[in-house]
């Protein structure tokens, strides 16, 4: 039987191989596997949602020649700052998704793929479908305007410091 998932910073049921390295603020959700077998980069800010993987190494020629092939395939993955990964997404060795990106929920970005910076991605196999640069200027822009209105209503609210 395989021992329990070694603890890690993130989240209990979140399993983390080998050494990551992971920049600042990034969340990453239960039942994820973050794989650095063969070297993973996650820059800071991102989001990795519950049931996601992403993987630097793969057992499957090694499995199938009854290790003939005996060793791990390995390609170092790299995902960029602030990507946001959905639920259940998979990204396969060797891939670089750049940074400011979203993959939506399920999709399977294949062995090596390569991601600009601001894409969204869906789909099996993973598809870059657009841009999102200039909508993510917009949320930028919308959630600031948010925010401002929120702290203008706080300070009328009665009772209030003024
Ligand atoms: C990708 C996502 C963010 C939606 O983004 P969006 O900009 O609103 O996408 P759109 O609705 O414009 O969809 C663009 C295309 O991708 C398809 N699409 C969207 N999400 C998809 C997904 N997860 N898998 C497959 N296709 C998807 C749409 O059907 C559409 O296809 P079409 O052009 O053929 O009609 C959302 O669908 C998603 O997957 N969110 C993840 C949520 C999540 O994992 N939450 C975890 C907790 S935070």
């Amino acid at each position: 039987m395989n021992p329990p998932l070694p603890p890690n910073k993130y989240h209990p049921l979140a399993w983390l191989a080998g050494e990551p390295v992971i920049g600042e603020g990034t969340w990453i959700g239960a039942f994820t596997l973050i794989d650095a077998l063969g070297g993973l980069t996650i820059g800071r800010g991102c989001n990795v949602s519950s049931g996601a993987q992403v993987l630097s190494h793969s057992t499957a020629r090694r499995c199938v020649t009854e290790r003939g092939w005996d060793q791990l395939d390995r390609s170092p993955t790299e995902i960029g700052d602030f990507v946001f990964i959905g639920a259940n997404a998979v990204v396969l060795m060797g891939c670089r998704v750049g940074h400011h990106s979203i993959i939506g929920a399920g999709a399977v970005l294949t062995e090596g793929m390569e991601v600009p910076p601001y894409s969204l991605v869906v789909g099996v196999p993973a598809r870059v479908v657009r841009s999102i640069e200039s909508e993510v200027a917009t949320w930028r822009a919308e959630g600031a305007g948010l925010a401002a209105k929120a702290a203008t209503l706080a300070n009328q609210a009665p009772g209030a410091a003024r």
